[in-house]
């Protein structure tokens, strides 16, 4: 079952914002202006991609101007969703071929991709107050999912969020990569993020990232 924003009881807090979302004043602005430019493209707060009962749960910031923003999908056309698609193929959290479209038929299994920020912002920057307005969001899509084993931040900005999402403090969980914390029953697994920046300078390696997946696999009992 995908998630979706249809609670199953009217009391549920939504898991997704509405495709007209009006809570970010300048995140409104700049979806309009999208929309104006580029009609075909989705345009619109980009849905959690996967299973809303996957052991994992991968957050990342927002979705990228060209990418997400234009397929719908997370990280899908992104230069980032190259190495986490190929990383969750691998590891066998996906299944098919990405291929950079959301109608490439590849399917999650047992996983599911998120952003801390369901909107494109300007440069690629959430605003603080635009991550603390969209966080209930994400605080839905995790207390929605009563199987989430752990969840995987990509970098500082999902991890401050992911942090705030489960009440607890930012000092006693600073980020760092590679870090397990263990905030709350579900542990808080900590990557830089997989950026084009990140990769091209080595600040992350792909062999970097496998070794979170693989820290991951084993504690899920996958390996
Ligand atoms: N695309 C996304 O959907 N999220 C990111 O964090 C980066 C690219």
């Amino acid at each position: 079952m995908p998630i979706s924003s249809a609670a199953p009881h009217s009391q549920a807090a939504a898991t997704e914002p509405s495709p007209d979302c009006p809570l970010c004043p300048r995140l409104v602005e700049f979806r309009e202006e999208w929309r104006a430019k580029e009609p075909d493209w989705f345009n619109a707060p980009v849905p959690t991609f996967g299973p809303a009962d996957a052991s994992l749960l991968i957050v990342g910031l927002a979705p990228g101007l060209r990418g997400a923003n234009r397929t719908g999908r997370p990280f899908t056309g992104d230069f980032a969703g190259d190495l986490l698609y190929a990383t969750l193929i691998e590891f066998g959290f996906a299944q098919g071929d990405y291929r950079a479209d959301p109608n490439d038929g590849l399917v999650l299994k047992d996983a599911a991709v998120t952003n801390a920020v369901r909107c494109v912002p300007p440069q690629n920057k959430p605003a603080s107050g635009e991550i603390n307005t969209c966080r209930p969001f994400l605080s839905a899509t995790i207390d929605a999912n009563p199987r989430l084993k752990g969840i995987l931040a990509l970098g500082r900005i999902a991890h401050d969020s992911v942090v705030k999402a489960l009440g607890a403090r930012l000092r006693d969980a600073p980020f760092a990569h590679g870090a397990v914390h263990r905030l709350d029953e579900i542990p808080l697994y900590d990557s830089y993020h997989c950026s084009r920046y990140n990769t091209n300078t080595g600040v992350l390696t792909e062999e970097m990232f496998r070794a979170v997946f693989r820290r991951i696999s084993a504690d899920l009992g996958r390996s």
